[in-house]
């Protein structure tokens, strides 16, 4: 008897999507957990957020390259995304790395972008709310336009806001019409992972993949002290106490539909 998975391989597809990288110590175990999935073979495909895998902050694209070569099939970036001047061309001419969609039209990279797999193709849209957060577009027009424009039944959109309203409320507007709606940006993961009425999976934030001993990914004490003096600190990211949490998804293919999610929170 040959396990559901092998019989009807092609046709499932698992995807792990991880969320917001932090730092060296957010990379390395990164590199460590998704080399173990692949090897039990959980997983087919890696999608990362990595806004904040250069010390907490946005990425270099050295930082990003090796990011693909230590096992990411595809990267997503946030807020963070313009910290380091140098990744702007990289944006333009990297398909498997996107940012988020609703931010002016003039600016450089895309935020929508289709992946090919050995099971079919996954389209991916990245957008970022206005709540808590600076001017952008609307994001629930904005994810209107793209999936008229989608040409795959697998879309996944990845939605990096800080207001769980904001997410519950893009989660439910896409139901039906999309794979999953996965959120990130706040480095907390929720346990609210779920398919919804028509299908879409979705969970408000995947979390963080970096140090959880921390105040979401920085050193702990002077983040304290800036809260109690009001004055300026480094922010320098933490080390101690890695994890990589995301979420594991079983897609069908065929359909378009997520047959799971499953919340992942892999400590060391
Ligand atoms: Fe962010
Ligand atoms: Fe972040």
């Amino acid at each position: 008897m040959f396990p559901a998975r092998l019989l009807w391989h092609g046709v499932y597809m698992n995807i792990l999507f991880t969320g917001d990288m932090v730092g060296s110590t957010g990379r390395q175990v990164f590199l460590r957990v998704t080399q173990r999935l692949r090897a039990e073979g959980r997983i087919d495909l890696v999608i990362a957020n990595t806004e904040n895998a250069a010390g907490g902050r946005g990425p270099s694209p050295e930082i990003v390259e090796a990011i693909f070569a230590s096992g990411a099939d595809a990267q997503t970036l946030g807020d963070h995304v313009w910290d380091d001047k140098t990744l702007t061309s990289l944006l333009n001419t990297e398909p498997r790395l996107i940012r988020p969609a609703n931010f002016p039209p003039a600016a450089a990279g895309r935020g929508m972008t289709t992946i090919e797999t050995g099971e079919g193709p996954v389209c991916m849209i990245s957008l970022v709310g206005r709540v808590f957060m600076d001017p952008v577009d609307c994001p629930f027009r904005t994810a209107d336009r793209l999936i008229g424009m989608a040409k795959t039944k697998t879309i996944l959109v990845e939605f990096h806001a800080e207001a769980t309203s904001e997410k519950i409320a893009l989660g439910r507007y896409l139901d039906g019409r999309v794979t999953a709606v996965l959120g990130t940006h706040t480095h907390v993961q929720t346990s609210d992972e779920t398919i919804l009425p028509n299908g879409t999976a979705y969970i408000t934030d995947l979390g963080m993949t970096g140090p959880k001993d921390s105040v979401i990914g920085r050193e702990v004490e002077p983040v304290v002290q800036r809260f109690i003096t009001g004055m300026p600190q480094k922010f320098d990211a933490a080390k101690k106490d890695p994890a990589l949490e995301g979420v594991i998804l079983d897609i069908d293919m065929k359909t378009g539909k997520a047959r799971s999610i499953e919340r992942i929170r892999a400590r060391e």
